[in-house]
């Protein structure tokens, strides 16, 4: 499925005629690429587009059901002793659903080229598609709608497709609050999402004027490619916008999905979960693929990619907000760094399990991790991140098709995540196709190839909890 067609080349003596080739080739071939731009002028009127997509969603959100239903056991099956920081139960159990006929343990023996002949790389494994893979955009979960309608009766209900993955699977709403100016103090989020309305009752005292100024334009809504003003928006009445923290809510994530903007042709982007702000002060690389150097870049340049696609051209129409690098961006830069992960209390200063607290399972588990399991190559402690990105390889594993939309070739070279507090954050991966801490240790345990034993799969899972 390469779309884009080699240029022919000029052969032996027919130099001449190749030449020729050469440039009707370069024509042809760039006739044949879907354009990367999206319409500036829209055709159609709102009401018509409003019309066709109200028509299209059952079809397109029951296709996505059976699409995650095929990959996933859906149940709410919450852990009775684990929970996520602010007392949310983890999902448990390996929910990516294997192939019909095969174990885990077989397929762990086969080799990868095995694997990718007979088509058994668990599909749950591949490239989650978008719920609406066109046009994409943002989606946020019923929880978040729900707090910013009442808080500020902004709407972030798209009519053109819904949030796909049952709450169960989602982290706690509305998540804990860590300072890292403040660790004495905990949890400062008063239970609270925060909000353009009470952010200033519940930090004053807390945070520098600096960091409040920060915190505002964090929550202040700004149009975006979906919700805006224009007929091209996806919410009913034409809109301010979204704000960072609709998706990054209280610095965490509430699993707000979008397409990655850094990919072309349309088919080939993918989709991406909103990562946690947690601990962000560590990370010197931003962005799964973008490969940012900077808070502030990122922040900065949000603007272009999350909110408009890496499109440039409809931000001019729709209103973009380009905030001021040396005033704005530096405030907000400074206060998504003082977001600080959950505490570990089973880990020492260099990120090691403190022997007399924990069990004998997560000490095992721990071994395993800088072991055999080779994590602790990438998940480097105390931050249990490298500031690289690496390519997993999957395709080694399967073969790429077509799904609702999207073709779903391996991603390539993604940013390693950090581990810290990572049982606060599900779904997993760039693009949260697993569903729980059980699903990434069967994945890695796959990929590369490591044949652990059941025991030692449940000793690694124990262990992740602790981080
Ligand atoms: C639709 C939800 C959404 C909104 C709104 C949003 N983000 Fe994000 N944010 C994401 C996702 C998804 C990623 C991961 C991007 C990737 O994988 O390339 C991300 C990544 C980031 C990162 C990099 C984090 C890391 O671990 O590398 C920063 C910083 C960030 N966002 C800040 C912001 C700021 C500032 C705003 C507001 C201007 C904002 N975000 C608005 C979803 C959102
Ligand atoms: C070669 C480097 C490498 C090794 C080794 C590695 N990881 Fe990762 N890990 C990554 C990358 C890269 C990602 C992001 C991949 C993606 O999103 O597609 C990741 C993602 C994860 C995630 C999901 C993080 C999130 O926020 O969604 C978990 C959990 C995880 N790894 C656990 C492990 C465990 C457990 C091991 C050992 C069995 C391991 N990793 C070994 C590089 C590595």
């Amino acid at each position: 499925m390469e779309r884009r067609k080699s240029i022919p080349r000029p052969q032996g003596i027919a130099v001449a005629l190749g030449l020729v080739l050469l440039g009707c080739g370069g024509i042809l071939a760039s006739a044949k690429q879907p354009t990367i731009y999206m319409p500036v002028a829209i055709e159609k009127d709102f009401d018509e587009v409003r019309k066709q997509d109200l028509a299209d969603k059952p079809k397109i959100m029951e296709r996505q059901q059976a699409l995650l239903e095929r990959r996933y056991d859906l149940q709410d099956r919450p852990s009775t002793t684990i929970t996520m920081s602010g007392g949310k139960p983890v999902q448990e159990g390996v929910r990516v659903k294997l192939p019909e006929g095969v174990t885990w343990e077989q397929l762990s023996e086969m080799t990868p080229a095995e694997i990718k002949q007979q088509d058994l790389f668990p599909k749950g494994f591949r490239t989650l598609p978008h719920a609406k893979h066109n046009p994409g955009g943002q989606v946020f979960p019923p929880n978040q709608i729900e707090a910013i309608q009442k808080a500020e009766s902004r709407d972030l209900f798209r009519f053109d497709v819904e949030f796909d993955l049952p709450e169960h699977f989602l982290p706690e709403f509305p998540p804990p609050i860590y300072l890292s100016t403040h660790p004495e103090l905990g949890d400062v989020s008063q239970g609270e999402v925060l909000t353009i309305k009470n952010y200033y009752r519940i930090m004053n005292g807390l945070i520098t004027p600096v960091q409040m100024e920060g915190l505002r334009l964090l929550l202040t809504p700004f149009p975006q490619q979906q919700f805006n003003q224009t007929e091209d928006r996806k919410v009913k009445e034409p809109s301010l916008g979204v704000t960072c923290l609709d998706c990054h809510v209280n610095g965490h994530t509430n699993a707000a999905f979008h397409l990655n903007p850094d990919t072309r042709p349309q088919e080939k982007r993918f989709r991406i979960d909103t990562v946690s702000l947690r601990g962000m002060f560590n990370q010197q690389i931003h962005g799964s693929k973008r490969s940012l150097r900077s808070v502030e870049d990122f922040t900065e340049f949000e603007q272009r990619t999350a909110y408009f696609d890496g499109d440039h051209v409809t931000a001019a129409k729709k209103g973009v907000h380009l905030p001021d690098r040396t005033d704005q961006v530096s405030m907000m830069a400074q206060m998504q760094n003082m977001f600080d992960f959950p505490p570990a209390p089973k880990l020492d200063a260099t990120g090691r399990l403190i022997s007399e607290q924990a069990s004998e399972e997560e000490l095992r588990g721990e071994r395993v991790f800088f072991g055999k399991g080779k994590c602790s190559t990438c998940h480097v402690p105390p931050n249990f991140l490298d500031n690289q990105m690496h390519d997993l390889h999957l395709g080694r594993f399967y073969k790429a098709e077509r799904i609702n939309d999207q073709y779903n070739v391996p991603n390539g070279p993604i940013k390693t995540f950090t581990l810290r507090g990572i049982k606060d954050s599900p779904p997993y991966l760039a693009d949260g196709r697993l569903l729980t801490l059980a699903d990434t240790v069967e994945f890695f345990n796959l990929v590369l190839q490591l044949d652990l034993t059941l025991q030692e799969k449940e000793d690694l899972l124990a262990y992740l909890y602790t981080l």
